[in-house]
């Protein structure tokens, strides 16, 4: 066992665990932030995706010892109080889940890709979110959430 300390959701946190388990346990069980979902445990669904300073990572295929320090921003930690980050609300927007199960980490997807490029072409979008699958095929009206929230932000 060691400890850790790391920011998540702008709070210090500190955990005494297993250096080689993974983020995504230690979120989901030791901190009760289970918005970040547990799918593949393989780094090849997306659904555990959550920004660590800033990028995004598989959160199931990084061991906490490696997040140690870092700044870890899940989908609990998006909206400021009761308002909701604008790509939440453009997921909300066009309907872009069904079950929900992959949103958070589409959603988490999405800011990350909008940082790095404001004005994604559908291309672009479509090679970003490669990596996430949605398991109800809501892939249509994701890809519209990605496009208004683009063209939101540029307002
Ligand atoms: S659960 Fe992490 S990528 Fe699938
Ligand atoms: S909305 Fe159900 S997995 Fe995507």
């Amino acid at each position: 066992m060691e400890t850790f300390n790391l920011t998540v959701n702008g709070r210090s946190v500190t955990v005494k665990t297993d250096p080689e388990r993974s983020l995504l346990d230690v979120l989901r069980e030791d901190l009760r932030l289970t918005g970040t979902k547990y799918g593949c445990g393989e780094g090849r669904c997306g659904s555990c995706t959550v920004l660590i300073d800033g990028r995004r990572n598989h959160a199931c295929v990084v061991p906490i010892k490696e997040a140690a320090d870092a700044s870890i921003l899940t989908i609990e930690g998006l909206a400021q109080g009761d308002k909701l980050h604008p790509v939440q609300e453009a997921f909300l927007a066009e309907g872009a889940m069904q079950c929900g199960y992959c949103t958070p980490g589409m959603i988490l997807s999405t800011v990350a890709l909008l940082k790095e490029k404001p004005k994604p072409s559908d291309a672009e979008i479509l090679q970003w979110m490669e990596g996430h699958i949605c398991r109800c095929c809501g892939y249509v009206k994701i890809q519209k959430a990605v496009r208004r929230a683009a063209a939101d932000s540029a307002k």
